[in-house]
């Protein structure tokens, strides 16, 4: 296999990549728990602070400003302190942020806990991509970064299982406290761990680069890799943020920034959120089917994940991306259908069964493509000198629009009905296939180098085809 270098170039993966890839997405579990955990614990807190309903919104939606946040400064600090004392500083502020909301006797507190659990997982979220992504070989690299959005599913689910167990006592401080099990483990894995060799070349410390490389790739032969890294390096300059409006950046963040919005207006975390509402739109009222729709909409976000980390360097990210959105745009057109006309089809059981069927065939087709692939492509169309930045305006995005979702479903479903919104979501997921058919890019194979080199050269995101790589 030729690199830009023209060095021979094998994809094995070491006992060391497998356990740094291991370790960084952690941080997903506490993204996927920490958004997770407040649905079953909302409850509690609502009745112990007395909170009136926008309040109870306020302490909701809390965590997702401070993601706000933590996606602004995170940008900054991982191109200028690195990836891994990113995602050192965000597990260690993950930590205080469960204690301050452990002990919190009431609101301002319980608050200012949550912003800063938010803002950890504002930075967590796409720094921990962006390390993997400038660690994994290209070969690999779909399947490493998506780990990530699997531990992120797995996070959503244990989070899930948590409340269910703390239901019964009540105990909201438990459901919270456990979220520093994983937040420790972040940390100390951290700690032991080197940097992305395409950080540390950026900084110009090449002998530290060299060594992570060889660790990472097991052989001391990485010449090869590392001349395209030094060459692409040499290729930039600057590394501020007017360089994120130079030509060749222009269109990959038109890229990042349309899916990053349209990842959250398709409407995903109003069912993360609120399966069991919706099923109660639906006529499903027992505490039984709200557990199953939650269980149910859980375990189908893992299992369908785990099949597009293994797809996704085979078929590459655009076919995914495709099908998926393609199913998810048909089951929110079956979904608001069944909740226009069930009336005319006896209403009650019907509209259940189509509920559970869109709903479960919404939630895999979200996760076999917009979900990974979205984290995984903001993390490889950049060039390495604003790589940080650059994610972290697309992260904004992502965030913000998971905000105004989050905060306007209820609202809508007062104004247009269910179908009405479930319909809205359908015709934003058509806008989104049209996007990613003209938009973009295949980066499937492609070394990180590859992909930069293309874009500097003015191309269009379309042209860039992806490669088979093969693997060991
Ligand atoms: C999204 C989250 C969502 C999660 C669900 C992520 O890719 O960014 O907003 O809650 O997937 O699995």
């Amino acid at each position: 296999m030729k690199t830009q270098g023209g060095t021979v170039k094998r994809t094995a993966l070491t006992l060391f990549a497998s356990i740094a890839v291991a370790v960084a997405a952690v941080g997903g579990i506490l993204f996927g728990y920490d958004t997770g955990v407040i649905s079953g614990a909302i409850l509690f807190i609502t009745s112990e602070f007395a909170l009136p309903p926008t309040l109870e919104e306020i302490a909701t939606s809390s965590v997702l400003v401070g993601a706000i946040l933590g996606a602004i400064a995170g940008g900054l600090l991982a191109d200028r302190a690195g990836r891994r004392l990113s995602i050192i500083a965000a597990s260690a502020a993950f930590l205080a942020g469960t204690g301050i909301v452990v002990v919190a006797a009431g609101l301002p507190v319980f608050l200012a806990g949550r912003v800063l659990i938010g803002m950890a997982i504002g930075v967590a979220s796409f720094v921990v991509p962006l390390y993997i992504s400038e660690i994994a070989p290209s070969a690999l690299r779909g399947g490493m970064v998506s780990i990530n959005q699997l531990f992120i599913t797995l996070g959503i689910l244990i989070s899930y299982g948590v409340d269910y167990l703390f239901s019964s006592s009540g105990d909201w401080r438990a459901m919270f406290a456990l979220g520093a099990v994983p937040a420790a483990v972040l940390l100390v894995g951290m700690l032991l761990l080197p940097d992305s060799p395409r950080w540390l070349a950026s900084r110009q410390q090449t002998d530290r680069a060299t060594a992570v490389l060889q660790k990472i790739r097991g052989t001391r032969e990485v010449s090869g890799e590392l001349d395209d890294i030094r060459k692409s390096i040499k290729a930039q300059k600057g590394g501020r943020w007017s360089d994120l409006l130079a030509p060749s950046v222009r269109m990959p963040l038109i890229v990042g920034l349309g899916l990053a919005v349209l990842q959250q207006l398709t409407g995903i975390n109003t069912v993360i959120y609120y399966a069991p509402t919706i099923f109660q739109f639906a006529g499903l009222h027992s505490a039984g089917a709200s557990i199953a729709a939650t269980a149910g909409v859980g375990t189908v976000n893992v299992l369908a994940t785990a099949a597009a980390v293994v797809l996704i360097d085979r078929t590459g990210r655009r076919p995914l991306l495709l099908a998926g959105i393609a199913g998810m745009a048909v089951s929110l057109a079956v979904l608001g259908a069944g909740f226009a006309f069930s009336g005319a089809v006896q209403g009650g059981s019907l509209l259940g069964l189509i509920t559970a069927v869109s709903l479960t065939a919404y939630i895999a087709s979200f996760a076999i493509g917009l979900g990974p692939v979205f984290w995984l492509l903001i993390a490889e169309i950049y060039p390495l000198n604003v790589r940080g930045r650059a994610m972290s305006v697309a992260t904004v995005a992502n965030w913000a629009a998971n905000f105004l979702i989050t905060l306007t479903f209820l609202t809508l479903v007062g104004i247009l009905d269910q179908a009405g919104v479930f319909w809205l979501y359908a015709l934003v997921s058509i806008i989104a296939w049209f996007f990613v058919l003209r938009l973009v890019p295949e980066t499937k194979g492609l070394t990180l180098e590859e992909i930069e080199e293309h874009f500097r050269a003015g191309r269009h995101p379309r042209e860039l085809k992806g490669v088979a790589r093969p693997r060991d």
